[in-house]
């Protein structure tokens, strides 16, 4: 990649080579762009992936998906989260997370996440459970939890997995930030290849689970409520017209053109997660020894994963000053630097905030990490230039405004 050391630098850039192009044009000449052999492909690669990744020979279903959004709407809905149901989720997140919980009639629950980290508290899930009342608990209306791996940083699944367990909760990973680091211990997880994500499609997610019921519930979902996929029905000669209608479902398939990108993205996910490493440890020994900021928690600083995806580099300024975070944002940008933040909380964001009429300090921890946020430039093709340059210019930016 050209050294523009002088240009602007984008928050974030897919990683798009010769192998995407040549597979997205193999789909567009083929006659078949929608779901088919592409993305049944993209599912079985993607599994032994993950088997081999993890060394584990459990029964693995992966259901290939438009977004992460409609992954995880299938994934509740699989669960049997309905009308009238509790969904535990972080209100640290992007709106994804609690807006299908919403798509199914059920209320998100919001959990504070735990001090220093961008996690849900296990601590605090189960403080939130404990205060139900006997009668809400008897009637099962708590009926599944999402820990969301945030920016490729895993939750301490462990804990979550044994309050689940004893609340008879069931677990909905939010991998969306986590391929391809996050193992899926849950009931499903969900990955996101939204056009800035770990790997890409430009949109698109995978459904992760183990159970065969969920994944066949999944999958009749995914494709109108339809018992059979539409790629069947067409291509294959031998198949017959009739197809039965069993559930009002959705649409929400990976069509091949996308597929076909994900499969060289998947071929390269090692390749791409050690430049999203590489860049991050710079940035971590830069700005480590400076008080002034605050570097993410990973396995090795008190995180609980083995190892981190690395999909955004959340840095906190160790401030006193509200307003200061605004202003170095304001500065990064004016210096041609594309930085963002992750997350506002949905505990202040007007549609959750007025419905359950929830306060600003409900979640402390939630918004003392959103007030001292900044997330960095991490994209693979990200050259040592361009770190530097922004390592040079978040430390010039800092030494011109007032901290405390
Ligand atoms: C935490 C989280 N969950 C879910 C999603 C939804 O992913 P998608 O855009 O693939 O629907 C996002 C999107 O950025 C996200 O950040």
């Amino acid at each position: 990649m050209a050294d523009n050391t002088d240009g602007d630098i984008p928050f974030a850039r897919p990683f798009i080579g010769r192998e995407e192009e040549e597979a997205a044009l193999r789909v567009l000449r083929s006659g078949w762009l929608t779901t088919g052999a592409e993305a049944l492909a993209f599912e079985k690669e993607f599994a032994q992936f993950l088997k081999d990744a993890f060394l584990r020979n459990d029964g693995l279903h992966c259901l290939a998906v438009n977004s992460a959004t409609s992954g995880l709407h299938l994934a509740l809905e699989a669960c049997g989260v309905g009308e009238g149901d509790m969904v535990l989720v972080p209100s640290y997140t992007f709106t994804a997370t609690a807006e299908v919980v919403r798509y199914l009639g059920a209320d998100p629950v919001f959990v504070d996440i735990a001090p220093g980290t961008f996690h849900i508290d296990p601590a605090a899930l189960e403080k939130v459970l404990s205060k139900l009342s006997p009668d809400i608990l008897s009637a099962g209306k708590p009926k599944a939890v999402i820990p969301v791996h945030f920016g490729g940083l895993l939750c301490d699944m462990e804990a979550i997995m044994d309050i689940a367990r004893r609340y008879n909760l069931k677990v909905i990973e939010d991998a969306a930030h986590s391929f391809p680091i996050a193992r899926i211990t849950g009931d499903a997880g969900v990955f996101s290849f939204y056009a800035t994500k770990t790997i890409t499609t430009g949109e698109g997610g995978m459904v992760v689970c183990h159970n065969e019921d969920i994944a066949r519930r999944i999958s009749i979902m995914r494709s109108h409520g339809i018992d059979r996929p539409a790629w069947n029905r067409y291509s294959d000669v031998g198949a017959t017209w009739y197809y039965e209608v069993t559930e009002a479902g959705y649409k929400y398939n990976l069509p091949d053109l996308l597929a076909a990108v994900g499969r060289v993205q998947l071929s390269r996910a090692w390749e791409l997660l050690r430049m999203r490493q590489d860049i991050a440890a710079a940035y971590d020994s830069a700005f480590s020894g400076d008080d002034r900021f605050l570097i993410p928690p990973t396995a090795s600083t008190g995180g609980a994963g083995p190892g981190d995806a690395r999909h955004l580099y959340p840095l906190r300024l160790n401030l006193r000053r509200p307003g200061v975070r605004d202003e170095v944002i304001q500065k990064l940008k004016a210096a041609g630097i594309g930085v963002s933040v992750h997350f506002i909380p949905l505990h202040i964001m007007p549609y959750y905030k007025n419905r359950y009429g929830l306060a600003e300090d409900d979640f402390p921890e939630t918004m003392k990490a959103f007030r001292r946020e900044i997330s960095l430039p991490i994209w693979p093709g990200m050259d040592k230039a361009q770190v530097e340059r922004v390592i040079g210019v978040v430390r010039e930016v800092t030494d011109t405004v007032r901290y405390f």
